[in-house]
C-alpha cells in the first residue's frame, strides 16, 4: 500500500501534453511545441569549458552540503550585486536546480495543519510540495484585468492563524507577470504582520522585457528580509536545465533546517556543476544578452499573432518566457463534432489536429486560458502560430 502522502499527489499536468507531443514526434509527426519551459538555446560555451575543465581538475568527488565555498561566495556578490539584498555565504544552501531548494524551503517551515497562500495561475509543483509537506494549499486567483498581479486584499483575506508561507514566483510562470515593488513591498509588510514566511521564486529574474526590473522582495526592508527564503537558480537565465543547480537564501535558522534537510536527501549538487556555476556567474555575460534579445522578439511576434486571431487574446506579459493565452470566447463552439468546454479539451484538439502543443490553463488553475512558452525557435512559432490560426477557423458555433 502507498503513502497517503503519494495519494495526494496530482501527477505533473505540464508533463501530460510534453510526453503526448513526444509522442506524436517519435512518430514522424511535425509537431511544435511550445509546452516545454526550457531555454532552446545550448548552455555558453564558457559554462561548459568550464565543467569539462572541473572534471580534469579531478573535482568529481562530494562537495560540502550546502556547496563549495567559491560558489556560494559568489551568489552572495550576485545577490548584493543585482538585486541589493546581503546575504552571507553561510546563509546560501546550493542544491539541485531550483526545484530542491524550493521543495526543502517547503518542508522546513510547513507541516500538518499549515495552510500555504498559493496565488493562481502558479507553477504547478507549488502546490504538490506543499501537500507532500502534509500543509493546505490555499489557492488566491490574480487576474488578467490586473496583469495578473498579486491581489493583496484577497491575499489578506485569505490569511489565517494556520499561514504558514505565501508561495510567489516574480517573474511569473504561467504568466510572465513581473510583480511591482509597491505589492511586493505590501506583501512583505503583510508577512511580518502576521508572521508568515515569503517563499520567492525568482529563477526567472534575468528574462524582463520592460523597465520595471526585477526586484527581490527581500531587499524591501529588514524585516520583510527576515520572512523570507529566496529561492533562485541558473536553469532558466543560463540555459543550464540539465546540469540541475539552484539555491536557497534565507535567515540562519531556516537555511540551517534546509541544510539538514539536504544533507539526508542529495547530500549536495552536482560538484562539476557547481564549479561550471561559478564560471555562469564570473564570466562573459554576452550569451545571456543573445538570449534575452530573442525571447523578447519571439513575445513581441506571438502577442501581435494572438491578438490578431479571432476570439482569441492575451495581455503583455513583462517576464519569463510564457504568454497566457484566453480562449475563453472559444468555449462551447465546435471543432467537428467536439465542442471545447474547457482548456484541457482545447489543448487536446490543438494536439491532435493542428500538431501544436500547449499546456492547459486548467493545470495552473486558470481553465480559460492555454499557456504558450516561446522558448521555441522564430521558424517554429511562426509555424505553430499560422497552424493555431487556421486551427480556430475551422471551429464553429
Ligand atoms: C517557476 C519555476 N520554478 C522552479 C522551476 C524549477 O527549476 P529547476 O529546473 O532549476 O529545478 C521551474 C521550472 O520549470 C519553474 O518554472
Amino acid at each position: 500500500m502507498l503513502t497517503k502522502r503519494v495519494e495526494r499527489l496530482t501527477p505533473s499536468k505540464t508533463m501530460y501534453f510534453t510526453a503526448k507531443a513526444k509522442k506524436l514526434k517519435a512518430e514522424g509527426i511535425s509537431v511544435i511545441d511550445f509546452s516545454v519551459g526550457e531555454p532552446d538555446f545550448p548552455t555558453p560555451e564558457n559554462i561548459c569549458e568550464a565543467g569539462k575543465k572541473a572534471i580534469d581538475s579531478g573535482h568529481t568527488k562530494y562537495t560540502v552540503v550546502n556547496g563549495i565555498d567559491l560558489l556560494r561566495k559568489e551568489i552572495a556578490i550576485k545577490l548584493q550585486t543585482d538585486n541589493a539584498v546581503i546575504y552571507t555565504p553561510e546563509q546560501i544552501c546550493v542544491g539541485t536546480g531550483a526545484k530542491q531548494p524550493l521543495f526543502n524551503a517547503v518542508f522546513a517551515v510547513c507541516e500538518e495543519g499549515d495552510e500555504v497562500i498559493i496565488p493562481t495561475p502558479g507553477w504547478v509543483s507549488y502546490e504538490e510540495m506543499v501537500k507532500l509537506a502534509g500543509a493546505t494549499p490555499v489557492f488566491v486567483p490574480s487576474l488578467e484585468a490586473d496583469d495578473f498581479e498579486l491581489d493583496l486584499d484577497a491575499i489578506e483575506k485569505a490569511v489565517t492563524k494556520r499561514t504558514k508561507a505565501i508561495m510567489i514566483n516574480t517573474p511569473n510562470n504561467p504568466t510572465g507577470a513581473v510583480h511591482k515593488t509597491e505589492t511586493l513591498r505590501k506583501l512583505g509588510e503583510l508577512a511580518v504582520k502576521y508572521h508568515f514566511y515569503i517563499i520567492s521564486d525568482e529563477v526567472y529574474e534575468k528574462l524582463v522585457y520592460d523597465e520595471s526590473g526585477h526586484v527581490c522582495i527581500a531587499s524591501l526592508s529588514d524585516e520583510i528580509w527576515k520572512q523570507c527564503i529566496i529561492i533562485n537558480g541558473l536553469s532558466k537565465s543560463y540555459a543550464m536545465t540539465g546540469w540541475r543547480i539552484g539555491y536557497a537564501a534565507a535567515n540562519n535558522e531556516v537555511i540551517k533546517a534546509i541544510k539538514a534537510i539536504q544533507s539526508h536527501t542529495t547530500s549536495a549538487s552536482n560538484s562539476i556543476t557547481q564549479y561550471a556555476a561559478v564560471e555562469a556567474y564570473q564570466g562573459n555575460q554576452g550569451s545571456i544578452k543573445k538570449m534575452h534579445e530573442a525571447f523578447n522578439r519571439r513575445r513581441n511576434y506571438i502577442i501581435g499573432r494572438v491578438n490578431a486571431m479571432s476570439d482569441i487574446s492575451c495581455n503583455t506579459p513583462p517576464g519569463a518566457f510564457y504568454i497566457m493565452v484566453n480562449i475563453k470566447k472559444l468555449f462551447h463552439k465546435k471543432y467537428e463534432t467536439i465542442e471545447i468546454t474547457s482548456s484541457q479539451v482545447m489543448a487536446d484538439l490543438l494536439l491532435s489536429e493542428a500538431h501544436v502543443a500547449l499546456i492547459a490553463g486548467e493545470a495552473f488553475h486558470a481553465d480559460d486560458y492555454l499557456r504558450i512558452c516561446y522558448a521555441v525557435s522564430d521558424e517554429d512559432i511562426e509555424e505553430g502560430m499560422n497552424r493555431m490560426e487556421q486551427f480556430i477557423q475551422k471551429l464553429h458555433s
